[in-house]
């Protein structure tokens, strides 16, 4: 049978709101009037049976992401789905390698997704390199922390947002994987983003420069079952987070158990001992390298190292990237060209954990993702990609 992959476009709507809706859990809900599987910073691409039906679908967002200090373009994915009388027909392989030819088109150096199952990604070259968690705590745990005297808490207004945006992107470009909270697929009217929580604080030193903030939701009820959650809860100064934190904990008797969205290094856990907060959901999520040369160029690299190693990158879903290819870092940048001996053989999901420093060499080689080199061109890849363990706030 031949199947047509292609981009979607308004007269399939009806189908990729059937597919999606009832892969998801929503097909209850009609088609809302004003809904599109398209927008700005959304495209969506399909196979079709001969017929015209829509037999899988995904969704390439435009989105870019912090590595080593520097935003790379990437397609972030997300809405996967194959009809379920179609999977394990390869249309999924089919409608992702399409969609990857046309992100790298557009511009997209690498992509990341949220996988609900990482079988079907691992088998096109994405790798799991992080987890967004949220962490449970008794809340009465975080009214052990004591505000600062000189730090003032109150309700952000939109003049505040500006100064918001500047502190999230300060602390986002030091981060990896973290997201640009610009861009097409972000909602940056500021009356909607204050009023998606129920509370979004801000904290002020003694100068009034903001120097913390944190969004948070108060569940319904009093009684054992409150619950507050917070999505961002970020302190530029441990005085701020100190205050922001035991704001948290003064809701301990109407709301006993918080949920804390945090980073694995987050220095909000210089307050919190590991073990009051334990994991409540974790979603894992996944890079993949769709244009070696472009994303080796995009991120930043150490000051300080200077160096050359052979790469030979073995992918056939982006095959343009296929082959030997010498990578050249000078001080802070670095360029990926054809050539080389190869000697360094390295996977998709190896290139992908790699660039993220979310693993060392020697546990690449022994998950069996990089071959050649030696300790000397072990230590080197090590060096150039080591960094803050990959962290993402924004679930997509
Ligand atoms: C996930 C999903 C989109 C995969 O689509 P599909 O059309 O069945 O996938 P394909 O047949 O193209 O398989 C692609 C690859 O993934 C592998 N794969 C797919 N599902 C797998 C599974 N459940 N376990 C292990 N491997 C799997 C296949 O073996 C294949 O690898 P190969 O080409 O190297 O043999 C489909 O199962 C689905 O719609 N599931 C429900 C919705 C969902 O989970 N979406 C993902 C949200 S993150």
């Amino acid at each position: 049978m031949t199947y047509q992959v292609r981009p979607l476009g308004p007269e399939d709507k009806q189908q990729a709101w059937d597919l999606g809706s009832l892969t998801f859990g929503y097909h209850q809900q009609p088609m809302p009037d004003d809904w599109s599987a398209t927008g700005p910073g959304r495209r969506q691409h399909g196979v079709f049976d001969p017929h015209g039906r829509l037999v899988a679908k995904a969704l390439d967002r435009d989105q870019a992401h912090w590595f080593g200090g520097r935003l790379v373009p990437a397609a972030g994915i997300a809405g996967v789905a194959t009809a379920p009388d179609q999977r394990g027909h390869g249309h999924g392989r089919r409608v992702l390698t399409h969609l990857l030819a046309d992100a790298r088109d557009r511009g997209a150096a690498i992509s990341t997704l949220f996988d609900t199952t990482p079988a079907p990604y691992r088998a096109l070259g994405w790798e799991e390199i992080g987890a967004l968690t949220y962490f449970r705590a008794a809340t009465r745990t975080l009214a052990a922390v004591r505000p600062d005297p000189t730090t003032t808490l109150r309700p952000a207004t939109e003049a505040d947002l500006p100064a918001v945006h500047d502190l999230y992107h300060r602390i986002a470009r030091d981060s990896t994987g973290m997201m640009d909270r610009t861009g097409p697929t972000f909602d940056t009217d500021p009356a909607k983003q204050l009023a998606d929580h129920h509370g979004y604080t801000v904290a002020t030193d003694a100068t009034g420069t903001l120097t913390g903030y944190a969004t948070w939701d108060r569940g319904p009820g009093y009684d054992a079952t409150g619950t507050l959650t917070v999505d961002d809860l970020t302190g530029l100064t441990a005085a701020a987070t100190r205050t922001l934190l035991a704001m948290l904990g003064t809701w301990a008797s109407v709301a006993p158990t918080t949920l804390l969205r945090l980073g694995p290094a987050d220095p909000a856990w210089s307050l919190i001992a590991r073990a009051d907060a334990h994991p409540h959901t974790s979603q894992p999520w996944m890079l993949r390298i769709i244009d070696a040369p472009a994303a080796i160029a995009a991120r930043g690299w150490p000051a300080h190292l200077t160096a050359e190693l052979d790469l030979d990158l073995v992918d056939d879903v982006c095959a343009w990237h296929h082959g030997p290819h010498r990578l050249t870092l000078t001080a802070g940048t670095a360029r990926l060209d054809p050539g080389g001996t190869g000697a360094i053989q390295l996977t998709p999901r190896g290139l992908a954990a790699w660039y993220a420093g979310a693993t060392t060499p020697d546990q690449l080689r022994r998950a069996g993702f990089l071959t050649g080199g030696n300790p000397t061109t072990d230590a080197v890849l090590h060096a150039a990609t080591a960094g803050p363990a990959p962290t993402l706030h924004d679930y997509f």
